[in-house]
């Protein structure tokens, strides 16, 4: 059994003897009530990262795949805005084609989304045909509101409606929402019955250990969670007091698998396709859920597919980085000018802004990225920004880098922290 930590060796020569043990097998298919997760991977729900963009991005990112390498960049970007076009996008888009078999939005507040006005309802549950299956995450504390907002979540088309219990934000503790529930179960259960009974759309909830390790209530409120007829768990293995800090404690993991016959979801230190075998391998886990990896390495599903089937995976050259972050840049701009004439409380969020903080962790590992990023953070405008990237690039291709100090980063470096 692969232990964490540990480098599974690979054999690219052939692949196919040295597939993954059916045990460390990230499983094909997982099914959340109705909903077919395929393959049985999640992108996790992440604040001011999983927009629709982001989501679409990830969704397609084995379109940046190496292609030998001739115009990767036009053949890219035009593979994108084809495929936006393609009327029954989800027919034509397997999800197994990106190894993400599901997506999750960023949390919503369930008071605000009951309060909103419907123009700004709709930037914050915005999402494309070509995002199926898809999760919408709520968050707050009152069963009635809550009930509500996953009425509206339901209406809106989504797959599946998810109740955020792990959010350790002190403005989301502080109202009681988030892990800040994690103290009063009884409320919980209270939840649990309200939404039930509002949706028919299968409904999950994600949450952490406890609020400290004085408290574990991961297993009680598992069970609670089966009780009550929700269709998913996905566990996030820390406590609140952790935050992001020390290493996600997957043991727990695997008490809540055993506890339960739901669907589990494991998350929590997923960096890599030998760590997506580890967490499978050691908790027995139905699912696993990434999240920070994917902003840093848009290639992880892709990757954890191929390695559960091959043993090996392929990792991304320059090249390929080039194309991603063009083709992120483009995709971003495209959705500005899309909602450019809605209501400004629809429209999408500032895009210059949204490059900047993407091309810093796009360029973790490119040679010469600390350059790019100083130079990216200098511009002012979204078409500046590309021209930093096609410069930086060009100069790559020439050979004219000067440079090359930004090696190969592992991404705890550029590891992000949820306020
Ligand atoms: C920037 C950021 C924003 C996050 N926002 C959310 C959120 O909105 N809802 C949620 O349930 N978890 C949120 N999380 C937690 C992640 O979903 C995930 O549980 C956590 O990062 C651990 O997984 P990882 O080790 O794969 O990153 C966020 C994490 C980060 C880093």
């Amino acid at each position: 059994m692969p232990r964490r930590g540990f480098t599974v060796k690979k054999n690219w020569d052939n692949p196919v003897e040295h597939a993954m043990p059916a045990d460390a097998r990230v499983p094909a298919e997982v099914r959340i009530g109705r909903v077919a997760v395929r393959p049985a991977t999640v992108l996790a729900p992440m604040a001011g990262v999983t927009d629709t963009v982001f989501r679409r991005f990830i969704r397609h990112a084995s379109l940046f795949a190496r292609d030998q390498g001739s115009g990767i960049r036009d053949q890219r970007v035009e593979k994108i805005e084809k495929r936006s076009e393609i009327e029954d996008v989800e027919s034509a888009i397997s999800n197994v084609e990106s190894g993400c078999g599901l997506i999750m939005t960023e949390f919503t507040s369930a008071d605000g989304l009951a309060r909103m006005r419907e123009t700004k309802r709709r930037r914050y549950l915005t999402f494309y045909d070509d995002e199926h299956p898809i999760g919408a995450q709520l968050f707050g504390s009152n069963p009635e509101t809550l009930a509500e907002a996953a009425r509206i979540v339901e209406e809106t088309g989504f797959d599946t409606v998810d109740l955020n219990l792990g959010c350790p934000a002190k403005r989301v503790v502080g109202c009681n929402g988030g892990s800040g529930l994690l103290r009063d179960l009884p409320k919980i259960g209270e939840i649990f019955r309200a939404i039930r009974s509002a949706v028919t759309i299968p409904f999950t909830v994600k949450f952490r250990m406890g609020w400290n390790d004085a408290q574990i209530v991961c297993i009680e409120l598992a069970k609670m969670a089966e009780a009550e007829g929700l269709d998913g768990l996905a566990l996030h293995a820390r406590t609140r007091e952790q935050g992001y800090s020390g290493q996600a404690q997957w043991r727990w993991i695997a008490a809540v698998k055993q506890a339960v016959k739901l669907p589990v979801v494991g998350n929590g230190d997923v960096r890599t396709p030998e760590d997506a075998a580890a967490m499978v391998a050691e908790t027995g886990c139905d699912a696993v859920m990434i999240g920070r990896a994917a902003p840093a390495n848009p290639w992880i599903f892709r990757q954890i597919a191929q390695y559960t089937a091959t043993g090996g995976y392929e990792k991304p050259t320059n090249e390929d980085r080039y194309g991603m972050i063009r083709a992120y840049f483009e995709m971003l701009l495209a959705e500005a000018e899309a909602t450019r004439d809605l209501p400004r409380d629809a429209r999408m969020g500032d895009p210059v802004g949204k490059m900047k903080q993407f091309a810093t962790w796009f360029t973790h590992g490119v040679p010469g990225g600390a350059k790019l990023r100083a130079a990216i953070y200098q511009a002012r405008t979204g078409p500046a920004v590309l021209c930093e990237v096609e410069r930086f690039f060009v100069a790559q291709v020439d050979g004219t880098a000067t440079d090359a100090t930004d090696g190969a980063m592992d991404f705890r470096e550029a590891a992000l922290v949820c306020d």
